[in-house]
């Protein structure tokens, strides 16, 4: 039959997924993230996030199927990210992953990260139209997609960052102005406090294709912490933030319009910006596009984003993967 339980695990960066669905239902999910032992360090360490995994697996592993409340032989199918991600971080993940598909002799596919985003949103939302747009925002990446059926069609790259990830611009701001690690929800709680028009950052690339760059706005949030001694945080978090949203909704729109495609889809981490959400809604609407955001828990890394493409993978009838599946830490999409 279509509908097959499928077990997903996720070890691209610092979250250590394992997810359990059952033909788009979520029937148990477990997490845990290495995050706050990187924060003294402003970004993820791949040996940290990776002895992390091997230490967390055995444990989410149980509490997932616990939670399903299934046993070993109901499971149909093994699904794992093979890239794209930290190398040492995706290989203990494969390992899990192959260890399981030998022991319970189930079938194993290789998945894509941010394929695994995009269906991320379809548990929420139910199937994708035909054709659809997704811009994935993370801290790895920032591409405008064009979507056809997400297991047999090819996805084309519309455009593409030439430098910093969405992401990766908040985490790099938020050091820059003494905040947090992870910087895209501590850069956004300061936000909340502060003007978006006090200071007018730039707009790389406006009006120039799909492509993205982010490092001449963190360039000039730094040149304005170096010269501005009576800087007000939250104004330059909430002006920054502005400058991003503003860009990635002006694009994501506009590539939905020149293609004719009436829904957007927009996934990864972030994502879960409230306002990104709130001014891509205003934006989808004002141009009769769809809007559809996974809820915040589903935007970030996860194992069952994983399992529902191995779900949509079983039921296209892919081949499985053999157990000589490798890591591909730059896979392209
Ligand atoms: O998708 P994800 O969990 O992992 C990757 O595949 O990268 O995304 C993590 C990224 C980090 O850069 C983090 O700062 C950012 O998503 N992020 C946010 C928010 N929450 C997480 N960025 C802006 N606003 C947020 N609320
Ligand atoms: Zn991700």
């Amino acid at each position: 039959g279509d509908v097959a339980v499928v077990l997903g695990i996720e070890t691209s960066c610092d979250e250590t997924g394992v997810g359990i669905v059952d033909g788009g239902r979520i029937l148990g999910a477990a997490l845990a993230s290495s995050m706050e032992e990187h924060a003294r360090y402003g970004g993820v360490v791949p040996e940290i996030a990776a002895r992390a995994h091997l230490e967390s697996f055995a444990p989410c592993l149980r509490t997932a199927m616990e939670q399903a409340q299934i046993k070993p032989g109901e499971i149909d199918a093994i699904a794992v990210t093979s890239g794209p991600g930290l190398a040492t971080a995706l290989q203990t993940g494969l390992a899990a992953a192959k260890s399981l598909a030998l022991a319970w002799d189930k079938p194993l596919y290789g998945v894509h990260h941010l394929a695994g985003h995009v269906a991320a949103d379809t548990l929420e939302h139910g199937p994708l139209p035909a054709r659809s747009i997704a811009l994935i925002v993370s801290g790895g990446h920032t591409s405008l997609l064009l979507l056809g059926d997400l297991a047999t069609d090819p996805i084309v790259h519309l455009g593409d960052t030439r430098d910093d990830a969405a992401g990766e611009a908040f985490d790099k701001v938020a050091r820059l102005l003494g905040l947090p690690y992870p910087g895209g929800p501590s850069v956004s709680r300061a936000a909340a406090e502060g003007d978006p028009d006090a200071i007018a950052f730039p707009r790389a690339m406006l009006g120039q294709g799909f492509g993205f760059s982010f490092s001449g706005l963190k360039s000039a949030v730094a040149r304005r912490v170096e010269q501005d001694p009576g800087l007000h945080v939250p104004d330059v978090a909430a002006s920054f933030q502005e400058a991003v949203v503003d860009v990635l909704t002006r694009k994501a729109v506009a590539a939905c319009v020149a293609h004719g495609i009436g829904t957007l889809v927009i996934v990864g981490g972030v994502a879960a910006n409230a306002r990104l959400r709130e001014v891509a809604a205003g934006r989808c609407a004002a141009a009769g596009i769809t809007l559809r955001v996974p809820p915040p828990a589903l935007c970030t890394d996860n194992g069952v984003m994983i399992a529902a493409v191995g779900d949509l993978l079983a039921a296209a009838g892919h081949p499985p993967a053999t157990l000589g599946l490798s890591a591909d830490p730059s896979a392209p999409l």
